[in-house]
């Protein structure tokens, strides 16, 4: 069986982690590409010199070029600029549309068949940009938050109760911004309503820290954004398509009319498997969640319409 193949785009702290974390776990020989010369030769030499220790084989290529990027079965597009403390999201817009676009148009050429996933922020937006420019179908075309948003409310969930994190089960809907749509409805813990055991406010603050959960990493980090959870994230993504395993995962997807949204990428329950987003999972909101939702894609789609004019 041939192994497949991913290429990393932007060898920065994501897309670098996000490599590691691929050969690590030998599901797939990684190209990792980067503008700054000699740069991501030499984190892939780095890590190719790791192989002995941990006993993989997967072969991990750094490269400026697109060449060897040819014929990828995932494309994971991580490149732009991260946040600076006290930036939104959205400030990144401009700059970052337009290196997504020149990513996705060199990407799309040299593999046509590939799956993209998009972590470049502002996300939703960029994940817009990328199935515009490289006409690939929809389920070709997804971003990675979802999986971030809810791992984080999980993490916060496992600490605040003590428990294992196994045991939580964290749904978030929506964009991946300040608007963004934790479920206290749907978020289980061993199967039971986490509002069953944790008190309204205390679980409003857990929400809100998940909200924020990305600025106060930059606000640690002073100097980048958070890599290793989403990397994490990417890499999740990455294994259910290749090993075809149908996980539900919430992520940046294309809805045409689910949800009540059309046109838009915004982060909805979806089915990750061999062939991208086999089918996204509609459940029945309340009204305070369908609410949220609207308005996390209303902003979802004042960000698109902006690139509309740009691009
Ligand atoms: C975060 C950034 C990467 O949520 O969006 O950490």
């Amino acid at each position: 069986m041939s192994k497949s193949k991913i290429t990393v785009i932007g060898a920065g702290n994501v897309g670098a982690t996000t490599a590691q974390r691929i050969v690590e776990k030998e599901i797939g020989d990684v190209v990792l590409v980067d503008i700054v010369e000699d740069m991501p030769q030499g984190k892939c030499l780095d890590m190719a010199e790791a192989a002995s220790v941990y006993g993989y084989d997967t072969k991990i290529t750094g490269t400026n070029a697109y060449d060897e990027t040819a014929d990828s079965d995932i494309v994971v597009i991580t490149s732009g600029l991260p946040r600076k403390p006290g930036m939104s999201r959205d400030d990144l817009l401009k700059v970052n549309a337009d290196i997504v676009k020149s990513v996705t148009e060199n990407v799309a050429v040299k593999s046509p068949n590939c799956i993209l996933i998009i972590v470049s922020n502002p996300l939703d937006a960029m994940t817009y940009i990328a199935h515009k420019v490289s006409g690939f179908p929809k389920e070709r075309v997804l971003g990675m938050a979802g999986v971030l948003d809810a791992s984080r409310l999980a993490t916060f969930i496992s600490m605040e109760l003590n428990v294992s994190i196994e045991n939580i089960n964290a749904f978030v809907l929506g964009g991946h911004g300040d608007s963004m749509v934790p479920s206290k409805r749907y978020t289980t813990v061993a199967g039971i309503p986490v509002s069953e055991l944790i008190p309204k406010d205390r679980l409003e603050e857990i929400i809100q820290r998940t909200r924020d959960g990305g600025a106060e990493i930059v606000k640690l980090l002073k100097t980048g954004s958070a890599f290793y959870a989403p990397s994490a994230s990417a890499v999740d993504m990455v294994e259910s398509i290749l090993k075809d395993k149908k996980k539900i995962l919430p992520c940046a997807t294309l809805c045409e009319g689910e949800y009540g949204i059309d046109g838009l990428f915004v982060g909805v329950p979806v089915k990750i498997g061999s062939r991208g987003a086999e089918k996204i999972i509609e459940i029945n909101l309340d009204s305070e969640e369908s609410s949220a939702l609207k308005k996390s894609a209303d902003e979802v789609k004042e960000l698109c319409d902006k690139i509309d004019k740009m691009l």
